[in-house]
């Protein structure tokens, strides 16, 4: 029986049996393609040549792979101490993000700690590349440029180079010559990214593969090959900010949800070791409605500011916008206000921000939210050089969370003079600060805010 084709998602790679205008799985609109059937190759099975090895054998001591670190800690820190030798890399982001950036800084880095690195550009000319260099002050680092987009082109450079570190700038515009599609197509994007990630697995080149994240649906984004590799990474941030995070959302060698900040100047991506001060560096007087969370991300502490604004809505059903937040996480924390603790937001516009564009996903801000939107409903501003952290629970409890002490030795650290705890917190490492541990909610709003 002659295969059907299917329809896939080109946002997420959800498989669908028929087009629909939206998908299912992610939501998108109009991003659903239809793709060819692979063609059947022949069904009887290979002759054996696997090669298997019982788990035993593999429990001597043998050392793991080296990784080499290329100097610039914010990305060696997300990648997890290092590149891994053979890994695949997936760097996605927004276009003009400052992906193809980091990646010739990168590039450059890793060429510099010995590792013979090639960077192949299916977007920009060598010529265009080495300007960029130039004025990113690389253009003395020892990196091989290429300018290709044709995968079996790409695969020959590769074995005759052999590199230990290919960079494929991006792979939306690589086509392989024996799939019948337009290259950025999902069909396309999967084969090239399928190719590449088996050439590196199996001539232990390390390949990191750059992906547009696209809003339309003609072109395939970053999601559609996030399985094919040991590493996704995430480039983010806010138009008009200049701050650039770096986010593991997947590793198979090391911490997920580890970050690494930079900041887009003249010269390129500079790094940012201490992102706390960033972050609340534009902080002057307290006022109401801000509160500073001690938070973790990845490994590291990382204090940031949750702003609030509470005004009367002139809508039947007030308006809830959050920015670097979860909004269904907001809806619980007003309803355990309203319920638990008999503090009414009917009625009330509710604006939360987390500033800098930072995205936080720890329950352990529950409290740090609920004291900023406390503080802009009442007006009354939290004393300044405190700092809140601990999980709100349905009932109102409030709950130790993970890191307590790291999380107040970085505040001590910054200058803050006072901690908000949740009670029984491990509070060791805090010595210097006045810690208030609270039991329950109710019990905050009462201290804090006399409510
Ligand atoms: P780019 O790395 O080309 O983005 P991507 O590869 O993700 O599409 O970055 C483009 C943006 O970065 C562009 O708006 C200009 C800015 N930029 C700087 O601000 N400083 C620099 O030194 C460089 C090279 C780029
Ligand atoms: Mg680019």
């Amino acid at each position: 029986m002659a295969k059907s084709s299917t329809f896939t998602c080109t946002a997420c790679g959800a498989v669908h049996k028929k087009w629909a205008g939206r998908c299912d799985a992610c939501g998108a609109w109009n991003t659903i393609v239809e793709e060819a059937p692979l063609s059947a190759g022949s069904k009887s099975l290979g002759a054996a040549r696997g090669r298997q090895v019982p788990l035993t054998d593999l429990a001597t001591e043998e050392p793991p792979p080296p990784r080499t670190t290329s100097g610039l800690e914010e990305l060696d820190r997300v990648l997890g101490g290092g590149l891994v030798p053979a890994s695949a890399i997936l760097v996605g982001g927004d276009p003009g993000i400052g992906k193809s950036t980091l990646l010739l800084q990168a590039a450059a880095s890793f060429a510099r700690a010995g590792l013979k690195c090639l960077y192949i550009s299916g977007e920009e000319a060598s010529a265009q590349v080495r300007m960029r260099a130039q004025r990113l002050g690389l253009v003395d680092a020892p990196v091989q440029l290429g300018a290709e987009t044709n995968l079996r082109d790409i695969l020959t450079t590769l074995d005759t180079e052999r590199p230990a570190l290919a960079i494929i700038d991006s792979i939306q515009t690589m086509w392989a010559d024996h799939v019948e599609s337009a290259p950025g197509s999902v069909a396309q994007v999967r084969q090239a990214a399928h190719e590449l990630v088996t050439f590196a697995k199996r001539r232990g080149v390390s390949v990191i593969i750059v992906g547009h994240v696209t809003k339309e649906g003609q072109i395939a984004g970053p999601r559609v090959v996030e399985h094919m590799v040991d590493t996704v990474l995430y480039f983010e941030g806010e138009r008009g900010h200049q701050f650039r995070i770096l986010r593991a959302v997947k590793n198979r060698f090391g911490p997920a949800d580890e970050i690494g900040v930079f900041e887009m100047t003249g010269g390129g991506l500079a790094q940012v070791t201490n992102p706390s001060a960033l972050f609340l560096s534009e902080r002057d007087q307290p006022s109401a409605g801000s509160v500073v969370f001690a938070g973790i991300e990845g490994t590291r502490p990382v204090l940031v500011e949750f702003q609030a604004l509470v005004a009367p809505s002139p809508l039947g059903t007030p308006r809830r916008t959050v920015v670097g937040w979860d909004g269904g996480r907001l809806a619980m924390i007003l309803a355990v206000l309203e319920s638990r603790c008999g503090i009414p937001f009917a009625g009330l516009d509710v604006y939360l921000n987390v500033a800098g564009g930072l995205r936080i996903n720890e329950p352990a801000a529950d409290l740090a939210v609920a004291a900023a939107l406390l503080s802009a409903r009442e007006d009354v501003a939290l004393p300044a050089d405190t700092v809140v952290f601990g999980e709100i629970s349905l009932s109102g409890a409030l709950r130790p969370v993970g890191q307590t002490e790291n999380r107040l030795k970085e505040a001590q650290k910054l200058g803050f003079t006072q901690a908000i705890v949740p009670g029984r917190s491990k509070t060791g490492g805090g010595e210097g600060l006045t810690i208030r541990e609270m039991t329950d909610l109710t019990t905050f709003v009462g201290d804090m805010f006399g409510a």
